[in-house]
Parts: structure tokens; C-alpha cells; sequence
């Protein structure tokens, strides 16, 4: 039986000299393992009302099991589970909550270290945060993607939702054909079958470090799975006799590898707000001027829905991130190490090279620019985000008069109208959605082309938020545009017909209008009112924009706020 570690560095040891012990053991757990093993917290986000989430109680079968294997006693935690469609109004609001949950129990729990689960898309950042501003060894291993739908015959992945979306709001789907293509859109456990947000965040855990190499793609249903959650119960024991804690993993090194493999990837772009909440977590900032280094300097190299035609099963076949690490490798910190204590450098010596179209070499990319294009200027003084391997060229630049809509309401109400003053080049502004005012920037920036320009044949048009965008969804949308129009941005100061222009090439968004002008319309301007009350009330008083990752103020780590 292996003997316990270091005495007082194991906040678990508190179980055997007080009367913890006693409702432990109440608990079914035995004396001796209580006295003897490291004891590992599996804090699982399983949750009916999560069904991408919903195969991790298996997941933590198997955790559990290599936990044991090493001489570990794993306690299964749950912690809040976030669903990106079913919790209102967005997802995003709820993050810092779960990441609050997460790292006040692993804080407050006699644990040693923890294996994080979790799947859909929130859930993983959420969770991260916490356990790297709880500090114990802490190991990641998200669900999985769920298996592909077959509709009408044909494979199908969650990215057809979008396109099918809007054919249902022009009429040309029925009730009928509506409610049988829903009916077969999630054909079972596991996140969003594509290069979207929860897919990029597993990716991005692995290029961190924090979850073991070459496990973010297979199945949610999978003998890989299965075994890579026994290793990973394996691996949190050895973390913890190592004291490997997030502190040595997350470093501007290693988040710089994370930020590339997501341009590389043509991930989501709601990884650059998560990235820097990461950061700001560990003590750190990224800067939306490291961001737009990293985006111009990485070449898009891997063609998986919904920046390619490939699937991530022909992705994870090709080796997946450390497949991904050696094509990248001159442009990575190799040295980084991983939650296995091992460097990149030495993982990416044993991956073998493989050949296929759906991963390219840095000298046959699918673009040389990134994926994700950072833009700075007039309108968007703190940045915004361009998915540009998911948009046509010809939208890279663009120039066009505005058409302006004030939330949600507003634009659904409208957009349809036969005299909305909208042309195919007019650039639709789709405001109200950040931080505060959504709240929780939700995921709507994809205005729907207006009815008449539909009916036109036009398919894709510049849009521009405050808002964000599903990562499995595609179109020309520039979004998270900071500061939001509920602070004051210049996004509230946009009328009908300003001229706006977008260089996705240069990186610039601006507002074409007088500066005297600008400033007489500011002082009309009203900020978004606050709740009275509960985590509404926290949340509006404490949340930041999102250049600084949209974490509460009070949550990111003293170094980097004290700058
Ligand atoms: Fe949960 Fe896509 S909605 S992963
Ligand atoms: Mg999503």
C-alpha cells in the first residue's frame, strides 16, 4: 500500500485527525484507505439537462478505476453543469459561477488533486479556471464528440443546424421537415461533432498541457475514451506525488502554444476570451497585441468542419494536437511541460508523421494566415474577432454603409421587413450583446441574411457584434467587439448608413465618421442599467470586458490586476 505523501501538504490529511474520518466512513469509504491513499476528487458536470455532458458518469467509471490502480481513493464531486443551448440567456453568464463552484470545493474539500470532466463548451474553461485559482494538482478530460446524425441518408454534423436554421426562417422547410430534422440532430452523448467551441476548448486543454496528449478526439463512446480515463486516474495520482500543479503548466509559453494550435486548427473564437480568463487566473496577460502576433504568424493548417471539409474522427486518425505540435513545432515552445511531466519536445519525438489532406505542413497550408483574424481601430479600440478560415476572401475586406439593430428583439422584429434599409453591402450592426448588456455576450451575432436580400440569393453579408457566435457556425461576422456598446463603445455611437470598413488582411475595423460628430452623439448615450439583486447583481457590478477574458474582477489573480 503506498504511504501517504509529505504530510501537510495533503489538505486530505485532515480527514484522519478529525471527525471528517467518521462521516467519510459513513460514506462507505474504509479507515484505512482514508488514512492511507491520496484522495482524488472527480469533479464530474454530468447532468441530465447537459446531454453533451451526459457519458461522463461512465467517463468517471473508468477515472475511477485507474485512480485505484495507482493507490489513490477517488470521491466523485459534481459540480454545476452548463449547457450552451439550454441555459438562458447565454451560457457564458454562468461560467465564472461554475468556476467559483469548482474552486471553492476544490479548496474547501479534503482532496489532494482533482481529474476536471466536463464537455460542453463552458464547462471546460469553467472548470479550469477554478482548479488553477485552487492551485492542487488538477488533470483535464472533456466527453468527447458525440457520434455523427444520419439524416435523409446522409452523414450530417451539428454545422448543417445553422444552414437548415435559416432555410426554416425564410419558409422553406415545413413544421414537418422541421420537427423530423431535429429529432435526428443529436443522436446521442458527447460535445458538437466539429471544429466548434467545445471541441477547440479540449484542444486547447491538450496544447496547455492540462489534459494528456492525443485525447481530445476520440468518441464520446469509445474504447480510446475509456482508456484514457483510466490513465488520466492514473496520471492524478501521479501529480499528485509529483505536487505537478497547475502553476508549472500555465505559463505565457504554453499559452502561446494553446492560442496557435487554435489558429492552426481554425478553432472557435470564443477560445480567445477563455484564454485570457485562463491567463488572468494564473497571473498572467495575454493582450490583445500578443494575440494579434500569435493569429498573423500561425497558419491554418487543419481542414475540420467548419473551417474544412474533413471530420474531427479523420483529424484524431491523422494524431490529432500532438500530430498538430510537430507540423507547428518551429513555431512552439517545445520545452513546455505537460500534466505527465514530460516536455513537447519529447512527446512530439515519439508521434509519428502522418500523411493526410485533413492536416497540412507549414509549407502547404490552407492559408498562411491564421484562422482567427485580431482587429483593433475606430470601432473596436479593444479588439474584436474575425473567424477568417471559415469566411470567403472576398468578405476579408469590405466596405458598406451600417444597418443598425439594438438587441435581439430588435433585430428579430425587423429583419425581415421589405423596407429595412439593407443592401448586399451593407454592414448589419447587431449591438446590446457583450458582457453586460446580453448578459453573457450570448451566442446570436449570426444575424440572419435579411428576407429580401434571401430572396436575392444573397447567402453570406459583413456582419458586427459585441456578441459572440456559435464555434460551430460560419459566415462573415466580426464579433466580441470591446469595449460593448452597454459600456459606452464606439459600437453604440453607429447610426444608419455610417460607413463602416473591415480589414481582415490588416486587421483593422473602423468607424468612417467625424470625430466631433462621434462626440456630440456620446453624449446622449445611456449605459445598461444594473439588476437589483442575486448573481445578476454580482455579475453586472464585477464582470469584465472581453479583452480581459470576461472573469470578474475579483477572481483574476491579484498579480495581473495590481498591473
Ligand atoms: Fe454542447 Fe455543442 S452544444 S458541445
Ligand atoms: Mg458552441
Amino acid at each position: 500500500m503506498p504511504s501517504r505523501i509529505d504530510g501537510d501538504y495533503l489538505r486530505s490529511n485532515h480527514i484522519e485527525s478529525s471527525i471528517a474520518r467518521a462521516f467519510m466512513q459513513g460514506a462507505g469509504f474504509s479507515e484505512k484507505d482514508l488514512k492511507e491513499r491520496p484522495v482524488v476528487g472527480i469533479f464530474n458536470s454530468w447532468s441530465e439537462m447537459n446531454p453533451c455532458n451526459l457519458n461522463l458518469d461512465q467517463i468517471a467509471k473508468s477515472v475511477r478505476e485507474g485512480i485505484m490502480e495507482a493507490g489513490g481513493l477517488p470521491v466523485e464531486i459534481p459540480t454545476i453543469s452548463i449547457h450552451e443551448q439550454i441555459n438562458y440567456p447565454s451560457s457564458l453568464l454562468l461560467r465564472n459561477l461554475m468556476a467559483m463552484d469548482v474552486e471553492e470545493m476544490i479548496k474547501r474539500s479534503p482532496v489532494d488533486g482533482v481529474v476536471l470532466l466536463n464537455g460542453c463548451d463552458k464547462t471546460v474553461p469553467a472548470q479550469i479556471m477554478g482548479a488553477i485559482s485552487a492551485g492542487k494538482p488538477a488533470i483535464s478530460l472533456s466527453a468527447g464528440p458525440r457520434a455523427l446524425s444520419i439524416y435523409k441518408g446522409e452523414e450530417m454534423t451539428i454545422h448543417s443546424l445553422w444552414g437548415k436554421k435559416e432555410e426554416r426562417q425564410k419558409g422553406e422547410i415545413n413544421d414537418k421537415g422541421w420537427e423530423e430534422y431535429l429529432s435526428k440532430l443529436i443522436p446521442g452523448p458527447g460535445t458538437c461533432n466539429v471544429m466548434g467551441t467545445a471541441s477547440t476548448m479540449s484542444a486547447l486543454m491538450e496544447a496547455l498541457g492540462l489534459a494528456l496528449p492525443g485525447t481530445s478526439f476520440f468518441p464520446s463512446q469509445s474504447k480510446e475514451r475509456e482508456l484514457a480515463a483510466k490513465k488520466t486516474g492514473r496520471m492524478a495520482v501521479e501529480m499528485i506525488k509529483e505536487k505537478r500543479t497547475p502553476d508549472q503548466i500555465v505559463t505565457l509559453e504554453s499559452l502561446e502554444n494553446a492560442f496557435r494550435t487554435v489558429c492552426a486548427l481554425g478553432g472557435s473564437t470564443n477560445a480567445v476570451i477563455h484564454l485570457e480568463a485562463i491567463a488572468g487566473r494564473a497571473g498572467l496577460r495575454i493582450g490583445i497585441d500578443r494575440f494579434r502576433l500569435w493569429s498573423e504568424t500561425t497558419p491554418h493548417l487543419v481542414a475540420v468542419s467548419p473551417s474544412g471539409p474533413y471530420s474531427l474522427h479523420d483529424f484524431s486518425q491523422a494524431g490529432g494536437v500532438p500530430a498538430l505540435f510537430k507540423r507547428l513545432a518551429t513555431l512552439l515552445h517545445l520545452e513546455s511541460r505537460v500534466v505527465t511531466g514530460e516536455t513537447w519536445s519529447k512527446i512530439i519525438g515519439r508521434t509519428e508523421s502522418t500523411d493526410s489532406p485533413v492536416l497540412r505542413t507549414l509549407d502547404n497550408p490552407i492559408n498562411p494566415d491564421g484562422g482567427l483574424a485580431i482587429l483593433k481601430g475606430s470601432l473596436a479600440p479593444g479588439g474584436a474577432v474575425f473567424k477568417r478560415s471559415a469566411v470567403p476572401k472576398e468578405f476579408w475586406t469590405h466596405r458598406g454603409p451600417a444597418t443598425v439593430f439594438e438587441g435581439i428583439e430588435d433585430m428579430e422584429k425587423r429583419i425581415n421587413d421589405p423596407n429595412l434599409p439593407v443592401g448586399p453591402e451593407s454592414v448589419i450592426i447587431l449591438r446590446g450583446m457583450g458582457p453586460k448588456g446580453g448578459p453573457g455576450m450570448p451566442e446570436s451575432a449570426k444575424v440572419p441574411i435579411p428576407k429580401k436580400l434571401w430572396e436575392s440569393g444573397v447567402r453570406n453579408m459583413v456582419r458586427i457584434s459585441d456578441g459572440r457566435m456559435s464555434g460551430t457556425a460560419d459566415g462573415a461576422v466580426v464579433l466580441h467587439v470591446t469595449p460593448e456598446s452597454a459600456e459606452g463603445g464606439p459600437l453604440a455611437l453607429v447610426q444608419d448608413g455610417d460607413i463602416i470598413e473591415l480589414d481582415a488582411i490588416k486587421g483593422r475595423l473602423e468607424l468612417l465618421v467625424d470625430a466631433k460628430e462621434l462626440d456630440k452623439r456620446r453624449k446622449n448615450l445611456q449605459k445598461a442599467k444594473s439588476p437589483s439583486r442575486g448573481y445578476d447583481w454580482l455579475y453586472h457590478q464585477h464582470v469584465t470586458q472581453a479583452d480581459t477574458g470576461v472573469d470578474f474582477d475579483f477572481l483574476i489573480d491579484p498579480a495581473v490586476r495590481s498591473r
